[in-house]
């Protein structure tokens, strides 16, 4: 492996690596040692158009980029010399001179390498006099972003990213000079399923989310390190949180994951954290027939009694349950133990099925099918099987996947049902039925680990405090245990503790709990 010096720092570099993918790999890009850039992405090809990056090579007369400058033994490369600092000013100068300077009205202010370079490598005084180049401020370049023509900087990371990543390319550079413009190809228009990751890859406002701008100034944000739940690829992302509100979900980068992207409907689904169809409640059928809100411990003797008089007078058999691929492995490992001390044997877990693709969106729409299946809880198809056979008088159903059209295919099927009993997070057809619901909190308002489907178990920590009363599936489930006097159920849930408890009920767990798997998760073992 060739050795090389960066500013000091003496890196063992892969071959055939270029220094500013050594510095990467060794994570002291802009961590250590500055070298900013805005064409280079670690994801996308080399495009050596930007100039930026320019650095000196000791035994190399010109600067030269270090972008596309491969490493070679015993370089010795400085960033920080007087000419580099003069190349960055001139590089900046001329990026800054038609630029609109509109940073008071950019939704990118707060998070743009334009106003960053320019504020540390930068000229503070403009030499021109001529009037900026005045382009359209408002492209609508398809159904998800807007851009400013004005603001582009032509680093061409959209056009690489839409060749290169979902592999549409819809965008291309058109025209010369000063007036190439980024454009959609005639008849086309930006709509992959990834098309939202061109405004996180701008280095500037120029390209924004519809579903983003305006909404709230980047630096009222906190970026709280989470999980995308959407599918069973558990993206990792940072949670946008102002106002006890997630704003936006933007992508987290996790090589093992998902690189630096997210795709469109996950990047949305933070929608479902705030909808207006969360429970906010439980509640209790009342004798008049109607769903009636309920306190929490009301609630959970209604259900206890109910599954306590039923068990006494048919035994377990006459009960089935339906784990959630949504909750947590914590939240999961709490209900398998509760069936357990309960009797119940007919188990599964719920999984709705969809599209997929070969980039990260898979097929199953939850994000831990796979720590369901790891924790023991097999496939939905014979419990369901069973209930159609009229072999079951109660269902304990964490979540409404049930209902999907490929599993239960709605409600009619529980209709004559002695008692079910629900856990969710949103409202939905099961309270049709139901005699008990329990409200239950989003993955972005617990504690908790989520496996992927690649076996990677990864953590989700509260970012936002719900505002109505829910609770971990895992407090319900174990306060229920309490409520029917179960055997090592006291009604508490100690989150950490079920946490480093998961081996004991999966070897493949061992040495995995909350607080090991750190921000970038760790395989299951034999995964
Ligand atoms: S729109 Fe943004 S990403 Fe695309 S070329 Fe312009 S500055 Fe670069
Ligand atoms: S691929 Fe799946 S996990 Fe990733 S962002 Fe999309 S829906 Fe979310
Ligand atoms: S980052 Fe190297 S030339 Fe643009």
């Amino acid at each position: 492996m060739p050795t090389v010096t960066v500013d000091g720092h003496e890196l063992r570099v892969e071959g055939g690596r270029t220094i500013l993918q050594a510095l990467d790999d060794a994570g002291l890009l802009m961590d250590g040692v500055d070298v900013p850039h805005y064409c280079w992405h670690p994801k996308l090809p080399i495009d050596g158009s930007c100039r930026l990056c320019q650095v000196e090579v000791e035994g190399i007369p010109k600067l030269q980029i270090a972008c596309n400058t491969p490493v070679q033994d015993g370089m010795v490369i400085h960033t920080r010399t007087e000419r580099v600092q003069r190349a960055r000013e001139g590089v900046m100068e001329l990026l800054l001179v038609n630029h609109p300077l509109d940073c008071p009205i950019c939704d990118q202010a707060g998070e743009c390498k334009l106003q960053d370079y320019a504020f540390e490598w930068g000229v503070a005084q403009a030499r021109t006099r001529e009037p900026r180049r005045a382009l359209k401020k408002h492209v609508d370049l398809g159904p998800t972003i807007v851009f400013d023509q004005e603001r582009c900087i032509l680093c061409r990371r959209c056009v690489r990213f839409c060749r290169e990543i979902p592999k549409t390319g819809e965008l291309g550079v058109v025209n010369r000079g000063d007036h190439s413009v980024i454009e959609t190809f005639p008849g086309t228009e930006l709509d992959n399923p990834y098309s939202m990751n061109v405004a996180d890859i701008c280095p500037v406002g120029a390209l924004t989310t519809k579903d983003f701008r305006f909404k709230i100034r980047v630096w009222f944000l906190e970026e709280v390190a989470g999980l995308c739940t959407g599918c069973a690829n558990g993206c990792n992302v940072y949670l946008g949180v102002a106002n006890n509100k997630v704003y936006r979900y933007v992508p987290r980068r996790n090589d093992a994951v998902n690189d630096t992207w997210i795709c469109d409907a996950g990047r949305l689904s933070y929608k479902a954290i705030g909808a207006r169809s969360r429970l906010a409640e439980p509640l209790v059928r009342a004798a008049s027939g109607a769903l009636r809100p309920a306190g929490l411990d009301a609630a959970l003797g209604e259900a206890a009694g109910r599954l306590r008089r039923l068990v006494d007078a048919k035994g377990p058999g006459v009960v089935a349950a339906i784990a959630s691929a949504h909750a947590t492995n914590e939240d999961l490992a709490v209900f398998r133990r509760f069936l357990a001390a309960l009797g119940v044997e007919a188990a599964g877990v719920a999984v709705v099925v969809g599209e997929s693709d070969d980039l990260l969106v898979r097929a199953e729409k939850a994000a831990n099918a796979a720590g369901a299946r790891a924790l023991g809880f097999g496939e939905a198809g014979p419990v369901l099987a069973r209930l159609r056979a009229g072999g079951v008088e109660a269902l304990l159903s964490m979540g409404h996947d049930v209902l999907h059209e490929t599993l239960l295919g709605g409600v009619e099927p529980l209709a004559g049902l002695d008692s079910v009993i629900v856990l969710d997070t949103h409202h939905s057809e099961l309270e049709r039925v139901a005699h008990v619901v329990l409200p239950a909190r989003h993955a972005a308002e617990k504690h908790g680990t989520l496996t992927n489907a690649a076996g990677r178990v990864q953590r989700v920590r509260p970012a936002v405090e719900p505002h109505f009363e829910a609770w971990p599936e895992g407090e319900l489930i174990a306060r229920l245990g309490a409520a029917l006097g179960l055997a090592g159920f006291d009604g508490t849930f100690d989150v950490a503790a079920v946490s480093r408890g998961l081996a004991s009920l999966a070897p493949a767990f061992q040495g995995i709990d909350l607080e090991s798997v750190g921000d970038a998760g760790r395989p299951l073992g034999g995964a």
